[in-house]
């Protein structure tokens, strides 16, 4: 924490993949590389905030200054963003939450032999993180202690700007939070990558913000966007 636009605030950032065990060796993950969140942990960092990075897997360094948690699986990530984020100012989930995870543990590595079927992996659902914390955060009196600004992430893989961003709609209002950050992924943009483009659109009806180029600065123009917001009091 220091001077400038964050000082005196604190960020919550969620980044990177989480894995889902199925054996001792084997897991479901994705191809998040924790790039954008870690971009904006440290574009908050440089803003001033107390920066709580709630790590799942990265492919990334952890900046140093920054409040360390980690999780491995989603129900792990859950619990350690609902903690975080208790008396934060912002949350920022950047985090690539697996939606589904195997339904069973196996105990022991799951072996291949000539005399058994193929085996099946029945899938069950994660929680939804953000989505959760949404409601529990209008349910609660004082709202838990929980950010006013809460900001998601959405990649999406469509070509076409308009579907990308009646879809990011869409997911906004079904998510709950204050800004969802469309992510267009995929054509060489997105996952694993350096640059990005993104439209970050406003449940309150303001004009959706455009940015592209380095995840630096695609988290630079998201962290000015979340102090002006803190800034302005709106959702204090
Ligand atoms: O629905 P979708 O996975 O596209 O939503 C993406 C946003 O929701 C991201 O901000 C992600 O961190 C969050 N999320 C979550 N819990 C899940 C899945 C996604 O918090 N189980």
């Amino acid at each position: 924490a220091g001077p400038g636009p964050l000082a005196g605030r604190t960020v919550v950032v969620s980044a990177g993949g989480t894995r889902e065990p199925l054996d001792p060796v084997r897991y479901l993950g994705n191809r998040s590389s924790g790039r954008q969140g870690v971009a904006v942990a440290r574009a908050a960092l440089a803003a001033g905030a107390t920066v709580r990075l709630v790590a799942a897997h990265l492919e990334v360094p952890v900046p140093g200054g920054v409040e360390l948690s980690t999780a491995s699986t989603a129900i792990e990530l859950d619990a350690a963003v609902q903690r975080a984020a208790i008396g934060a100012d912002a949350l920022v989930m950047t985090a690539a939450v697996a939606d589904f995870r195997p339904a069973e543990y196996v105990e022991s590595k799951i072996k291949k032999s000539d005399d058994r079927a193929d085996p099946v992996i029945t899938l069950v659902r994660n929680p939804d993180i953000l989505a959760t914390l949404v409601s529990r955060r209008a349910e609660l009196g004082d709202r838990g202690g929980l950010p006013g600004l809460i900001v998601g992430f959405a990649a999406e893989t469509g070509d076409a700007e308009a579907g990308v961003l009646e879809h990011g709609a869409a997911k906004l209002a079904r998510k709950g939070c204050e800004l969802l950050v469309v992510n267009q992924v995929g054509g060489g943009l997105g996952f694993g990558v350096e640059v990005n483009s993104v439209t970050v659109l406003a449940a309150d009806g303001a004009a959706p913000v455009t940015a592209a180029g380095t995840k630096d600065e695609v988290a630079q123009v998201l962290i000015s966007m979340i102090a002006s917001r803190l800034d302005a009091d709106v959702h204090r």
